[in-house]
Order: structure tokens, then C-alpha cells, then sequence
């Protein structure tokens, strides 16, 4: 048995730099996707336009096989004038981090207002906002509660900037997804691969599954299997990929956020479907539907194509280089589905 799922993307992935870059970025394709979202949480923060073509020169350095589609990080440095200068190069969409939410975010966001002229000219220039939707711990906010108590916040911006395209990313839950589907044509979301198999109960005691936003309750996670293989064009693939070294995730105190899926992306994905019972619209959410939301036509992309097939997929231990060790999602697990290129 096979299925042809044309190029698949990835809108959703953390590339680093240095040697953990060297040990990721090649894993975009193995794992199955011929184009990539890539953030812009590096230290420091990509939130000017040089930096962010450099990043990109350096990462085909690396892999010239996929397509990267760069983001810039929303910060008080960019104006409106960026936008226009990403957008003459090229630069897909800026992300916007609330400030202290995860993995490199001090210098995100405290409040939206300020960033409504940079939002107007994205939507001028048709730049999409990329937004990891929770809300900082504080009073009774917390993990738990972050993100439903984010979506007004969606919910206001969509309404001041009707054309502007949002993604609501890696969301969590069934308020998450309810909310995206009531809002109109330019609001998306990403789901990825581990949110489709992990809960509350898989993270606590467990820093290798522990990520942000956490997994929530079981009918969270049956409200994005549905959304993911609904084959709605609001949902698609973003595996919020987020490799952290094997030190960061044992260290005992605040263990570092993000599962590492980049390896086998698409086959979990597949393994999620199968589980489900429901196959039929995997191409939409691995390939078509994000393409589709970012504008993005085959003819960019290279001449390969992927072939998904039932072929036991063992996840190793770890994967390293040059002494950086990252453990994998299900690591010493079997998956049923392989992607080849062909
Ligand atoms: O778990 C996460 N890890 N969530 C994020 O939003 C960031 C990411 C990272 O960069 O490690
Ligand atoms: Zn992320």
C-alpha cells in the first residue's frame, strides 16, 4: 500500500544554528517535507531583515532541498518600514511571541496595540502574522488556560485586520479550534505531530514530551485529530519541530520546551491518521491546504515527490553531531508508514 502526497510542507519548524542547525536543518527533508516555515527564535532574535537573509544563506548552506520561508520576530524594532523591506525580499511572515511564554521570548510581545501600524502594513503587503496564542502565566493564567485565554485576543485583531492572514500556531485545543473556525478565510491554524498523540498525563513527569503550549485533556487532543483530518483549509501541518540538547531536557529544573519531530514529521502524522481510521484527506493537511494559505505553487518547489508506505519506521534513541545529542519524539518506537522520495 501507498499513498502519493505530492511535496508536503512543514509550516512550522525551529532550524537553530550552529551545530544544532548542522544536525536539524538536513531532517526537513528526511523527514518528509519539501518546503518549511522556519522561526525566527534564534539568540538574538531575527527581527531585522539582514539577519533574517542570513539566516536563510546559511541554512541552504546546510540543505538546498527544501524550500525555507522565513519569518521575522515581532519586536519593538520592527516598523512598518520593515514590513516593506521584507517583503521586497521575500520574507514570508512575522511571528509574534508574547513576551516569557517559552523557548526564547524575552524580547516578545507585552501588548498588541503598539504593533498595529506594523499589522496595518502587513496586511497592505500581504505579510502573514504567525501568533503563538497564549497568554504569560500570571494570576490564575497558567499552562492549562493560556491559550483559550488568548483567543479573544485572536478574535480582536482578526476584526481590526480583516485581510490580514493569521495562524493561530500549534494549537492545542478545542476552544482553539472552534474559535479559528469562526473567525473568516485569513484566519488558519497549525496543528503538529505531537499534539495529536500526547495529553496532559504524557508530559508530567516526562520533559522529553513537554513543549508549549502542553498537550491538554484527551478531548482536546480528539478536537484536533478532527480538525487535522476534517480536510478543512483552516488546518494544516506545522510540527513546531523544537530541538533542544539532551543536557537542556534532563537537567532537572525547567527543562527546555519542544519535542523534536522534524526526523520522521510526516510519518508520525501519517501513523496519527491511521489511528483515526481516517486517511482520506492526509494530502490536504500535509500538502495542499498550507500551500494554499501561504501562496505557495509546486512550481517552486523541487521535482521530487514523496510516497508514503506501510513499512515499519523504528525512531532511533537519540540523533547527534559534533557532541549535540537531541532525542526524537517516540524515540525507540516504530511508526507503520515511511516517506520515499521518488
Ligand atoms: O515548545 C516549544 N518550543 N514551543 C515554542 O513555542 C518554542 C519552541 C522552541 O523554540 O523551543
Ligand atoms: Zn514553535
Amino acid at each position: 500500500m501507498s499513498i502519493d502526497l505530492g511535496r508536503p510542507g512543514d509550516f512550522h519548524v525551529h532550524l537553530r544554528d550552529g551545530a544544532m542547525a548542522e544536525l536539524v536543518t538536513p531532517q526537513v527533508h528526511s523527514g518528509g517535507a519539501s518546503v518549511c516555515y522556519v522561526m525566527p527564535n534564534l539568540v538574538p532574535p531575527l527581527d531585522n531583515v539582514p539577519a533574517v537573509l542570513d539566516y536563510h544563506k546559511k541554512l541552504q548552506a546546510i540543505d538546498n532541498r527544501p524550500k525555507y520561508l522565513m519569518s521575522l520576530y515581532l519586536s519593538p524594532n520592527i516598523t512598518p518600514e520593515t514590513i516593506r523591506e521584507a517583503k521586497s525580499k521575500n520574507i514570508y511572515g512575522v511571528k509574534c511571541y508574547p513576551a516569557g511564554v517559552t523557548t526564547n521570548s524575552a524580547h516578545g510581545v507585552g501588548s498588541y496595540e503598539p504593533f498595529f501600524p506594523v499589522f496595518a502594513e502587513m496586511e497592505k503587503c500581504d505579510l502573514v502574522l504567525n501568533l503563538h496564542g497564549e497568554c504569560p502565566s500570571t494570576g490564575n493564567i497558567n499552562v492549562m488556560n493560556a491559550e483559550p485565554e488568548f483567543l479573544p485576543t485572536l478574535k480582536m485583531l482578526h476584526q481590526r485586520f480583516p485581510k490580514l492572514r493569521i495562524i493561530l500556531e500549534h494549537c492545542t485545543t478545542r476552544a482553539a479550534v472552534e474559535a479559528v473556525k469562526e473567525c473568516g478565510d485569513t484566519v488558519a491554524a497549525t496543528i503538529t505531530c505531537h499534539h495529536l498523540f500526547l495529553t496532559v498525563d504524557s508530559w508530567g513527569g516526562n520533559a522529553f514530551n513537554f513543549c508549549k503550549p502542553v498537550a491538554k485533556f484527551p478531548d482536546d487532543r480528539q478536537a484536533l485529530i478532527d480538525a487535522a483530518t476534517s480536510g478543512s483549509p483552516k488546518f494544516f501541518f506545522g510540527s513546531d519541530s523544537a530541538p533542544h540538547p539532551l543536557e537542556a531536557k534532563t537537567k532537572g529544573k525547567n527543562a527546555s520546551a519542544g519535542v523534536f519531530t522534524q526526523n520522521a514529521s510526516i510519518a508520525y502524522i501519517a501513523e496519527a491518521f491511521h489511528q483515526s481510521g481516517n486517511m482520506e484527506n492526509l494530502k490536504k493537511f500535509v500538502t495542499d491546504n498550507g500551500k494554499k494559505f501561504y501562496k505557495i505553487d509546486d512550481s517552486e518547489l523541487g521535482k521530487e515527490t514523496v510516497r508514503l508506505v506501510k513499512r515499519p519506521n523504528k525512531i532511533p534513541e537519540v540523533i547527534e553531531h559534533e557532541g549535540v545529542v537531541v532525542v526524537p519524539f517516540m524515540a525507540g518506537e516504530t511508526l507503520e508508514y515511511s516517506v520515499e522520495w521518488v
